[in-house]
């Protein structure tokens, strides 16, 4: 028997990645950017079209960031369509400069219309493209092949009162609503599992010095990351030396899910929350008369596997 993502045997998954990649902008997340470098170094990927949103920055920055970041890594020919400058309740994002059309939610449409069944989107941001994108194409849900989401945490919570759920979820809990109950085939890793897989400060030191472009500035984001996550929360010793690699997580789902324990689920998020805005709750179907799963969750991970992979792959670009 041949592995998934074995690029011998299956065609490549063709993906969308929608994200609020901010690496690059000071004392920002950068898995985003790691996730979007993995997209293109698995042989099991082909990376159709990068969406971005607002998140981890603005999402004129994540747009520019993600330019920046494919020219980098020589891939110009990937396009990037900006969207939502703002989550679907609650604030409207200011743009300097006027419009900036086309727009992701319309682009991730017409994507999947076009190749129905085929199209894979890694969601690694808040989920407001994909909600609008959802709002504005309901079948979306039955043409996309399948929507792998880094979002929630499921098994417990954060232990931060300012921010108890996930990041992603936290940002938009209506546009996460939207996507749970649209039907589309779902996967989602949330910090259960995505704070488990991990790059040391010494994996950082060994990427810095591989020798690649790519590689020297991953290295040097990485040591940034760690340094300023673990200022941010002195409290936690988990984050003084490592940092995880949320959303590369879910890239590396498309193409090695054997990675991951998936549990079917049904999610609900709570979106009115006065103490829990953007908490999920995962009914893990154990009662008698269960609801009817509208996921699958990861609910274990082999995490060193995961960080072997990705710098596997990475070293490679
Ligand atoms: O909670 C982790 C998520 O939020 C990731 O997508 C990361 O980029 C962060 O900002
Ligand atoms: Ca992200």
């Amino acid at each position: 028997m041949r592995a998934a993502g074995d690029d011998s045997v299956t065609p490549p998954r063709r993906i969308v990645l929608d994200t609020d990649l901010g690496m690059g902008h000071p004392g920002t997340e950068i898995d985003d950017g790691l996730a979007l470098a993995l997209a293109l170094a698995d042989p099991g990927i082909r990376l159709e079209l990068v969406t971005t949103v607002v998140g981890n920055a603005d999402v004129d920055t994540c747009t520019r960031l993600s330019r920046q970041l494919l020219a980098r890594l020589g891939r110009t020919d990937v396009p990037v369509v900006g969207g939502a400058a703002a989550p679907l309740r609650g604030g409207v994002g200011g743009r300097e400069d006027g419009y900036r059309a086309p727009y992701a939610a319309p682009a991730l449409v017409e994507h999947v219309r076009r190749s129905p069944g085929e199209i894979t989107v890694v969601a690694i941001g808040p989920l407001t493209n994909v909600a609008l994108a959802l709002l504005l194409e309901p079948a979306l849900a039955r043409d996309v092949r399948e929507i792998v989401v880094m979002g929630g945490v499921y098994l417990g919570h954060t232990h931060l009162a300012a921010m108890p759920g996930e990041h992603n979820i936290w940002c938009d809990p209506d546009a996460a609503a939207v996507v749970l109950g649209s039907g589309a085939p779902l996967r989602l890793v949330g910090l259960d599992i995505t704070k488990q897989v991990r790059l040391s400060r010494d994996d950082a030191t060994a990427l810095a010095a591989s020798g690649g472009d790519f590689g020297r500035f991953a290295g040097e984001c990485t040591s940034a990351w760690i340094d300023a996550h673990g200022a941010a929360l002195p409290g936690d010793p988990g984050e003084q030396d490592s940092c995880a690699l949320h959303d590369a997580l879910a890239v590396a789902a498309v193409t090695h899910p054997d990675l991951v324990t998936w549990t079917p689920a049904f999610v609900a998020v709570e979106t009115a929350g006065r103490v829990a805005r953007g908490v999920m709750v995962a009914d893990l179907l154990r009662s008698a008369d269960p609801p009817r799963p509208n996921c699958e969750i990861g609910t274990a991970v082999r995490a060193d596997a995961v960080t072997a992979l990705f710098l596997e792959r990475i070293s490679s670009l």
